[in-house]
């Protein structure tokens, strides 16, 4: 199945908010394949949203998630999960998130949405490698996928 790179963001982890997205995420019938803690640089910050470089809030951007401590890069694993993961989180802006979403259920405002999930297949791919060694991500099979799946 799939594999998508999320990231819990500095406030996210500062408000201990981790497990209650990660318990949505493996609740839903996602795997966790890949986790780790990281306080990331510049460099890697700036790679990562390096398509937003031309936006307003990109330096403000970068520098909140270089210097507000760490964050938790997962990847997750399972049918759909690169664009239902987006729709577990919400829209850009939690105001404007639906309830029952991560960002509409935990946060406020845009530039502390807590969550980073990838948008689409092809830049999860990019991400991943960005984030995680190869070794890094795990060949998990869920022990219950005989019942979260029909085959
Ligand atoms: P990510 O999952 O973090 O990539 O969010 P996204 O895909 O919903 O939004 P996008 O990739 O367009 O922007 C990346 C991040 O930049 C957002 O999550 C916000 O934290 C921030 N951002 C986006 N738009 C704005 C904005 O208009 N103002 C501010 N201050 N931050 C913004
Ligand atoms: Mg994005």
């Amino acid at each position: 199945y799939e594999r998508t790179f999320m990231m819990v963001k500095p406030d996210g982890v500062q408000r201990q908010l981790t497990g209650e997205i990660i318990k949505r995420m493996e609740t839903k019938g996602y795997v966790l394949v890949g986790l780790k803690m990281v306080t990331p640089d510049e460099k890697l910050v700036s790679q990562h949203y390096d398509d937003l470089k031309a936006r307003p809030f990109y330096k403000g951007l970068v520098k909140y998630m270089s210097s507000s401590g760490p964050v938790v890069a997962m990847v997750f694993q399972g049918k759909g999960v690169v664009d239902y993961g987006r729709v577990m989180i919400g829209v850009t802006d939690p105001l404007k998130s639906a309830p029952g979403t991560i960002r509409g259920d935990l946060s406020v405002d845009v530039g502390r949405n807590t969550i980073h999930g990838s948008d689409g297949t092809s830049p999860a791919q990019d991400e991943i490698a960005l984030w995680f060694k190869p070794e890094e991500v795990a060949d998990i099979k869920n022990c219950a996928s005989a019942w979260i799946y029909e085959k």
